[in-house]
């Protein structure tokens, strides 16, 4: 009898620490005990995330921020945010030192062999920055364009944009290190390249282009765009994550049925163009 019961309470044992194991809590399960969401973000993106001064702290604001403190909210969870280089959320993601990025990123298929994508909630187009003394030179045609020295961040679509619709790199050649095109990881680094005639342009979503030439009065938009092709912003989550995925999803679907999101991008729009 005795032998019996311990050999029942060894197999329970058993049982439970296996079950604890093999249950590993999936990110939702987790978000939903912690009640912490972990938002990654480059807030050097106006009006999608930017820092600014609140109450005489410096805060990260932006209708990006908006859109996952609302997600947030309906995993009744808070909103924690990690500011980082663009190029390294993706990493972020998979080791899962964040939970969910929004940063104006648009669901590439190379981006979805390594995570996984919401629906588009954002479009935008690309707009370029010159410098207000280059307006004849560049300001008419991006054809100008092809032999001068194109900024663009680190990671970002807008690398191969330039490469091949301005530069008209080939597709082949377009993923060979190239020296056209000056990379760096923040914008404002940029902007202060084009200031200091090291670089000739920057390619960047016009939605921000704006916003810097509103601040920086020497620099100003060319006239020409160029199309989005691959679709706009979606927020990202780890791959597998379905629970997740789904969640984010609901509640973005809510946002855009509402009219908020709009409402979010007018209001960040607003607050940075004084
Ligand atoms: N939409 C572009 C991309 O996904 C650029 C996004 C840059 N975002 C930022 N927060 N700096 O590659």
């Amino acid at each position: 009898m005795k032998k019996n019961g311990l050999r029942i309470m060894c197999i329970l044992c058993c049982a439970a620490a296996v079950l604890s194991c093999a249950g590993k809590k999936s990110r939702y399960e987790a978000i939903q005990a912690e009640k912490k969401l972990v938002l990654g973000t480059c807030a050097d993106y106006p009006p999608y995330e930017f820092h600014t001064q609140k109450d005489g702290q410096d805060t990260i604001v932006g209708f990006d921020v908006e859109i996952a403190r609302a997600i947030a909210k309906d995993l009744g969870a808070e909103l924690i945010i990690r500011d980082m280089d663009f190029d390294g959320l993706l990493a972020a993601l998979v080791s899962g030192s964040v939970d969910m990025v929004l940063a104006g990123m648009t669901p590439t298929d190379e981006r979805r062999q390594n995570v996984d994508f919401t629906d588009i909630y954002y479009t935008a187009e690309q707009g370029i920055i010159i410098r207000k003394s280059d307006a004849e030179t560049y300001g008419a045609s991006a054809a100008s364009l092809k032999d001068t020295l194109i900024g663009a961040q680190r990671g970002t679509i807008q690398v191969g944009i330039a490469k091949k619709e301005i530069k008209g790199v080939s597709d082949a050649d377009a993923e060979k290190p190239h020296t056209q095109i000056k990379e760096l990881p923040k914008l404002p680094d940029l902007i202060m390249e084009l200031k200091s005639g090291k670089i000739d342009a920057i390619i960047v979503e016009l939605p921000v282009a704006e916003n810097y030439v509103a601040v920086h009065r020497d620099l100003m938009l060319a006239s020409y765009t160029f199309k989005d092709a691959e679709g706009g912003s979606a927020a990202a989550v780890k791959k597998g994550e379905a629970q997740l995925l789904a969640a984010v999803n609901k509640s973005i679907s809510a946002l855009q049925a509402s009219g908020q999101i709009n409402r979010f991008a007018a209001a960040a729009i607003e607050s940075v163009e004084q």
